[in-house]
């Protein structure tokens, strides 16, 4: 089914990788984006693109009201993040009530594992790898930690959420993925799997509700 997706983050690694596979893919991409320059012009030129920044309300809404019902986030902390800021968590404040407010119905965020579900079982390389985040980045553990609960604490059947956590995102090809939870998949995962995932995810709505660990197979 070819639908009107809202992209935040679109100009993140993954999320160039996704807008390119949904293009192809026939769906109409309406992109919020800080920088427009940072979008090559395959997708400029097939998408809408309105500018603006995650304390922007007014941007934001004109954004979320331009038809769109299903909205697909790759915002995620930075390297250069500065303590005691949480942009991502503050701009959520503003995005979640309006994307309930516009009926949105399908809603796929971005996380980590540094954000646990309930099915998560232990292992011991997640466990280093949120620890390693939690004691060296702690803004970029605390912003997951932010943001991700401001989505599931929306009832799931009313914006129809999937909160997806990534490991460490590589450049490869579109490789089959694991779903599931930690305990169940690997370290790493290719973008282009990523996306190819997404939008088959979007439709399966395998995991509304839920807190899925994506990997490579
Ligand atoms: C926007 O992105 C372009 C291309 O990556 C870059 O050259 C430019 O410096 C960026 N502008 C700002 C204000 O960050
Ligand atoms: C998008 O726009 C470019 C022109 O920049 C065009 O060549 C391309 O075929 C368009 N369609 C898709 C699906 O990328
Ligand atoms: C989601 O919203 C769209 C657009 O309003 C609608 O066409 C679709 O049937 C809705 N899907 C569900 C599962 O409610």
């Amino acid at each position: 089914m070819a639908r009107h997706i809202l992209v935040l983050g679109g100009t993140s690694p993954a999320g160039l990788a996704f807008c390119f596979a949904a293009l192809r893919n026939s769906h109409t991409l309406t992109l919020y984006v800080r920088n427009a320059s940072k979008l090559p012009t395959e997708i400029s030129s097939n998408a809408t693109t309105i500018v603006g920044d995650l304390h922007d309300a007014a941007a934001l809404e004109k954004a979320i009201s331009g038809g769109a019902k299903t909205c697909i986030s790759f915002l995620g902390p930075v390297q250069s993040q500065k303590k005691g800021q949480l942009p991502i968590t503050d701009g959520f404040k503003i995005i979640v009530p309006l994307l309930q407010k516009y009926r949105y119905n399908r809603t796929l965020v971005l996380s980590t594992a540094s954000y646990k579900a309930p099915e998560d079982k232990f292992s011991i390389a997640y466990w280093l790898m949120i620890m390693v985040v939690y004691l060296l980045v702690r803004p970029a553990y605390d912003e997951i930690n932010g943001f991700a609960p401001i989505v599931t604490r929306t009832p799931a059947d009313e914006l129809g959420w999937t909160v997806f956590r990534v490991p460490i995102l590589k450049n490869g090809e579109a490789v089959p993925v694991k779903a599931g939870f930690v305990g169940d998949v690997g370290l790493s995962l290719d973008r282009k799997a990523l996306a190819e995932w997404l939008l088959r995810e979007i439709e399966e709505k395998k995991f509304v509700g839920k807190c899925p660990a994506v990997s490579n197979a």
